[in-house]
């Protein structure tokens, strides 16, 4: 087997192992895509100052996120139906993080639920919020992340109506999957993935089936997730949401900034420069080109984060240099768990901390907090 050396072998060797109907889930975003695609293009455009002769030893990338320590300014990003990436995904991606001192965030659509990656970790965990129609279940929800000590609540506020994504369609990806005889081939041909299903129980949305009334298998959730995503949600239900939390709070999904403003106003601890990954608005800047404007205009009244085609600790370093204080990453390592299960995501994670290291060092610093703007490039 070749050896992993970037995330994007990662990608391909995920490619390879996972059934396609949830690779392609993973690796898409939303109608033409140029949104998706401008997340990454736009890192690649930034370019940096290399530095020399100056002292580069005893480095550190370690960071504080809303107040708590990290080993880098990383956090694996909520995803929605990561243990069909790989059996039990949400856990093993949760040891991979606690293992190496980074947040996990647990999405509300995952397949573990909160109380079973509560009962296979040591550490505290953040958890993603999607608000429903039925705030009981919210409620419920914010109460089952509190009792399992999850240290804070990300409040995602971009997906009050779902963006379109032609591979998700033509694959049939719904919940309950269609099983054609194309997705069934396609299972059976990606022995790994399948044997792992197999041996787990862990095969439906754990939040939500069980806890909602008349919701008890796949073909009744699919009905209520459909009619549960709510568009009337307003900055009311972030008030109501952040009293009913009580702790550290971000808001995820800013793209403007005038809404930058009212979240800085909401008293919440951070914002998360975010287009979901390129999969709800097609067309709307890469969230790298967003995020300089916001953080000016924020001031530092917030922290802000960003999220959104970062494949490299370069990224990390180019985000950070426009006033990112934490990052978020989703697909990276997505990837690494269907290539490799929890190793798969344990690689990631040392691949893009290696490259934020010496990238860090190369542009002529020890440490992040000495890090700004100066070290991109202009012609
Ligand atoms: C997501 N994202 C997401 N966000 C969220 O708040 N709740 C969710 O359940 C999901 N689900 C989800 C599934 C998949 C497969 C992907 C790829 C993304 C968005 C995610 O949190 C994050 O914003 C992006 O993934 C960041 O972009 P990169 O790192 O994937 O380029």
């Amino acid at each position: 087997m070749t050896v992993i050396t970037c995330i994007e072998d990662l990608r391909r060797l995920a490619q390879r192992r996972v059934p396609r109907m949830f690779y392609d889930y993973a690796d898409s975003g939303s109608w033409t895509e140029s949104t998706y695609r401008a997340n990454e293009a736009d890192f690649q455009a930034l370019r940096l100052r290399q530095r020399v002769a100056v002292d580069m030893e005893d480095r550190s990338t370690a960071v504080r996120m809303v107040g708590q320590e990290v080993a880098m300014p990383v956090a694996l990003a909520p995803t929605g139906l990561t243990g069909m990436q790989h059996a039990d995904g949400e856990i093993l991606a949760a040891r991979a993080a606690e293992a190496f001192g980074v947040p996990f965030t647990l999405s509300t659509m995952s397949i573990c639920s909160i109380e079973d990656v509560a009962a296979h970790t040591t550490r505290p965990f953040w958890f993603q919020l999607y608000v429903m129609r039925d705030r009981g279940f919210i409620g419920d929800l914010i109460d089952r992340a509190k009792a399992a000590h999850c240290s804070a609540l990300m409040l995602t506020l971009d997906l009050q109506i779902l963006g379109q994504r032609h591979k998700d369609l033509k694959n049939g990806l719904s919940a309950p999957p269609r099983l054609t005889l194309r997705n069934l081939l396609d299972m059976a041909s990606k022995p790994r993935w399948s044997l792992g299903m197999l041996g787990t129980r862990r095969r439906g949305f754990g939040n939500i089936i069980g806890h909602v009334k008349g919701v008890d298998d796949l073909g009744s959730l699919g009905e209520w997730t459909a009619r549960q995503f709510d568009p009337r949600l307003s900055w009311d239900d972030v008030a109501w949401i952040q009293q009913r939390w009580g702790g550290p709070l971000i808001l995820k999904g800013i793209l403007d900034v005038e809404d930058a403003r009212l979240a800085a106003q909401t008293g919440a601890q951070a914002l998360v420069v975010s287009n979901h990954g390129g999969r709800q608005l097609d067309g709307a800047p890469s969230a790298i080109a967003a995020l300089p404007g916001i953080a000016e205009a924020v001031e530092g009244r917030i922290e802000v984060w960003m999220d959104g085609g970062i494949r490299s600790g370069q990224d990390v370093l180019k985000a950070w240099a426009l006033g990112a204080r934490g990052t978020l990453i989703g697909r990276p390592f997505l990837y690494g768990l269907g290539a490799l299960g929890q190793a798969g995501v344990t690689r990631a994670l040392e691949i893009l901390h290696k490259e934020l290291d010496l990238t860090m060092a190369f542009c002529g610093h020890r440490r992040l907090q000495t890090v700004g703007r100066e070290v991109l490039w202009q012609a």
